[in-house]
């Protein structure tokens, strides 16, 4: 079936009306890729499965929360909307402000967001205002200004937007045909997306669409972990700087996901972070930013602590676990080449390439 975006294949469950003009780019139904060689080295017992939101239109799972929160926007008559972001928000806002023929104004923490999010925000029309701060410094500005003046917010503290970002739970059970995953592991920063996805899953079980509740982890940036810590963090530091937030907007609620599902928010270091973005574009072959891998950098960190060892999966026999991989790759190219092997640069001859590659080169040439 043709996808039409995640506000048509879910309409029972979202905010719209049969006048609604929607405005979609034909967001979610992302891939769910199961992770099989990163199971075997995390843990003999798990299932590992990736929900690839890197395959969004802007390439994050923003978009989910986008089309709704845009679809609103419209649709009470805004003519202005307004996002403080460390990236990913800012390159969704602009891009579904362009389809729906509004303006965008974003606030991005100067010098801190991967290059494709800035040249997201750039190309798409947006105005793009760096703060000399944080992105906690941004949004408050951002909250400021949405109230005195006639301009939507549609960071994540818009409901409109957990509205939309829900759909990802939707599509995982519905993937798994009614049966939920044991555990979903994700990345927290500004705390939306883990308040998000608690709220579908809880939805589609009270509905009789799924049987049972995941136990929902999520994973801070060490250098960016206020929930951790219990207190905000004034100058959050992390490599992933999608996720390099001190003062998350809807930290009630990812407490409450975590409470309520039986859950955890733990923390990860940069070097756990970038060990599990190295493994997941190497092993299998999935490229996702920094960020997104706090996802498996705190399921190997858990591994590693015996925490899997005494879980019962509810069925079968491997534990089966949802990470949500937030990001696509070419979002942050600069962090991809920092962590890689550096390319050789060979003269352009034959010989020259059978050296680097280790076939023996026959004398004669
Ligand atoms: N992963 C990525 C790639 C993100 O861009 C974000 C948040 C998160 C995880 C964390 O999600 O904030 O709902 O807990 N990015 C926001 C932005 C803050 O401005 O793009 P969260």
């Amino acid at each position: 079936m043709r996808n039409n975006g995640i506000i048509a294949r879910y309409r029972a469950h979202m905010p719209v009306s049969d006048d609604t003009r929607i405005i979609s780019l034909n967001e979610g139904s992302t891939p769910l890729v199961p992770a099989l060689a990163l199971s075997a080295a995390i843990h003999p017992r798990l299932e590992i499965h990736l929900k690839y939101e890197g395959l969004n239109p802007t390439g994050s799972f923003k978009d989910r929360g986008m089309t709704m929160a845009i679809t609103k926007a419209v649709e009470d008559k805004f003519e202005v909307v307004m996002c403080a972001s460390t990236g990913n928000t800012s390159a969704s806002a602009a891009a579904y402000s362009a389809r729906a023929g509004i303006k965008c104004a974003v606030l991005i923490p100067e010098g801190k967001i991967a290059f494709g999010k800035l040249s997201q925000a750039m190309i798409h029309g947006a105005t793009v205002i760096q703060v000399k701060g944080n992105f906690d410094d941004a949004l408050n500005l951002v909250r400021k200004i949405c109230h005195d003046y006639p301009v939507a917010l549609v960071n994540s503290v818009n409901p409109y937007r957990i509205e939309g970002q829900k759909s990802g739970a939707f599509e995982i059970i519905d993937d798994f045909d009614g049966v939920a995953p044991d555990f979903q592991a994700m990345p927290v920063g500004n705390a939306g997306n883990i308040t998000a996805y608690w709220k579908g899953y809880k939805e589609y079980h009270a509905c009789g669409k799924s049987d049972a509740l995941p136990r929902m982890l999520g994973f801070q940036a060490a250098g960016s972990a206020p929930i951790v810590l219990g207190h905000p963090v004034e100058k959050p530091q992390t490599f992933a700087t999608a996720i390099r937030i001190g003062n998350p907007a809807s930290w009630k609620q990812a407490v409450a996901a975590r409470d309520e599902s039986g859950g955890l928010i733990d923390m990860v270091t940069d070097d756990e972070i970038r060990e599990a973005y190295k493994m997941l574009a190497s092993s299998e072959g999935v490229f996702c930013e920094p960020a997104s891998a706090s996802s498996v950098a705190g399921l190997i960190k858990l591994s590693g602590q015996g925490f899997f060892d005494a879980v019962q999966p509810r069925t079968g026999d491997k534990i089966r676990v949802v990470c949500i991989l937030t990001g696509h790759g070419l979002k942050d190219p600069d962090n991809a080449i920092a962590c890689a092997e550096e390319p050789v640069t060979v003269e352009a001859r034959e010989e020259a390439i059978l050296e680097v590659l280790g076939y023996s080169v026959p004398a004669f040439v």
